[in-house]
């Protein structure tokens, strides 16, 4: 690890490596191509618009992020990726009807010059897809070289000296780890033998990562989890970081319930659907790639809750998560929430939230400040599990036995205690009794 303040700034390009090129990728691209130009502003992102206070409050520093620590630029961004579907950028974004035509006609050639390189995939992963442009390299092992092959091409094509990678493709269906992935011995050995527990997330990982490139899991994929590749990043010396983007639905959990918790106020239900209608809705229609996600989708209160200390409040919490797979609303997802609240003298009162949001707007911001926060882990000699970044993950991934952190302003003082640590600033307590001396 860098000492604080020596990590140079960034030049050159950095190369941002999607595997899965749908909706919030093409969100994403987009949006960094409009905000470039100053054609539309990345609203969301936290290291385009977030200041950070630093020193006493009387000091009144409050610089942006991106003044405080020596981030990519949007301008050092060149994007590449994989999909089963041919379609470039501009295509994908279009079929996705995220964003305007309008804003999509602004960056008409510069995104569809953005071509998905053909994809790993292995159907029974995710069952609701059948896509052409796939590798047609038999081993999983031959596939994985083929993907590093991929990295090394597109880095000389496109004279990039780095890149990060996030994982925006499907939800694979749920698995449990098993003996292949315990290390990365029996990992590689499994892909020599096309191992049926290897899934294609796994693959681009394991590629990735030997060619040097952090990688953020994006959906609630096994992925990244398992001892063999946690191993690789730590031998290989590059930054992981996942799991599954916290947007809709689980971003509002992971702020109302920790506030709710902060007055000591009784839980008895919460009960959390959802419907939406874009691709990615088609996929979790399967109940085993739904599986992967409700699994994700329902740890964050247990973590919060603590129901095994605070037995009164949430001891008999009953949490339940559905989501519907509904056509007409695309991108458009609406989530609603029910809660059965418990106040003073166990009387009960109710809370309903209707929250009518936008699946990819919510995502893409993710994206970038992992793209950039990742990039600038890795030079400042970061390796591993990079838990400062749960800010953006409905499952924060951590250190064994450890429990994550899903409160959203725990994540984010963690965040910021970071970024002032990086630097070598005072980390901030919040005691501030020396104003009163
Ligand atoms: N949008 C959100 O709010 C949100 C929040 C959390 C997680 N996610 C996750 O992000 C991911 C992307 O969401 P989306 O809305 O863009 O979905 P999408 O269906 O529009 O895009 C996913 C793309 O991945 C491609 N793909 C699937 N398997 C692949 C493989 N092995 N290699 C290459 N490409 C592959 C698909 O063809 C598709 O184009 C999903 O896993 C989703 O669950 C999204």
């Amino acid at each position: 690890m860098k000492k604080p303040n020596q990590i140079p700034a960034s030049s050159g390009k950095l190369g941002v490596l999607l595997p899965g090129m749908g909706a919030v990728a093409t969100t994403f691209v987009a949006g960094c191509m409009l905000a470039r130009r100053q054609l539309a502003t990345p609203i969301g992102s936290l290291t385009q618009l977030g200041r950070i206070r630093l020193g006493k409050r009387t000091e009144e520093r409050e610089p942006f992020i991106r003044e405080l620590v020596p981030l990519a630029g949007l301008d050092q961004l060149v994007f590449g990726g994989w999909d089963l579907f041919p379609d470039d950028a501009y295509t994908a974004a279009r079929n996705a009807e995220v964003l305007t035509h309008d804003h999509l006609g602004l960056i008409k050639d510069e995104l569809s010059a953005v071509k998905p390189m053909p994809a790993v995939f292995f159907p029974e992963f995710v069952k609701r897809l059948r896509g052409e442009n796939v590798k047609r390299e038999t081993s999983k092992m031959d596939l994985a070289e083929a993907v590093r092959d991929d990295v090394r091409r597109f880095k000389r094509d496109n004279d990039v000296e780095r890149c990060v990678a996030v994982w925006c493709g499907s939800t694979e269906v749920h698995h449990e780890p098993k003996e292949v992935h315990a290390t990365l011995a029996s990992f590689e050995a499994g892909l020599k033998r096309s191992d049926p527990s290897i899934s294609p997330s796994m693959v681009y990982a394991y590629a990735l990562m030997k060619e040097g490139v952090g990688y953020a899991n994006g959906a609630p994929n096994l992925t990244t989890e398992i001892p063999a590749l946690q191993q690789l990043a730590r031998e290989r010396q590059v930054v992981i970081s996942g799991k599954d983007f916290k947007t809709g639905q689980t971003l509002m959990k992971t702020m109302i319930a920790p506030g709710l918790k902060a007055r000591m106020l009784g839980i008895r239900g919460w009960f959390s659907t959802n419907i939406l209608g874009n691709r990615d809705g088609e996929v979790l229609d399967d109940p085993e790639s739904f599986k992967t996600k409700e699994v994700s989708k329902l740890g964050v209160l247990e973590t919060i809750l603590q129901p095994h200390r605070y037995p009164t409040l949430y001891g008999d919490l009953y949490h339940k998560v559905r989501i519907e797979y509904y056509p007409p609303r695309g991108d458009q997802k609406e989530g609603w929430d029910n809660l059965d609240l418990v106040g003073w003298l166990g009387y009960p009162m109710q809370m309903k939230i209707d929250f009518l949001c936008r699946d990819s707007i919510l995502a893409a911001p993710i994206v970038l400040d992992l793209v950039l926060f990742m990039d600038l882990a890795q030079r400042a000699g970061f390796s591993g599990i990079q838990e400062w970044l749960s800010f953006y993950y409905k499952s924060p991934m951590t250190a064994p036995g450890l429990y994550p952190e899903n409160d959203l302003f725990i994540q984010l003082t963690k965040l910021k205690n970071t970024l002032r640590w990086i630097k070598g600033e005072e980390l901030i307590t919040h005691v501030g009794h020396e104003y009163y001396e």
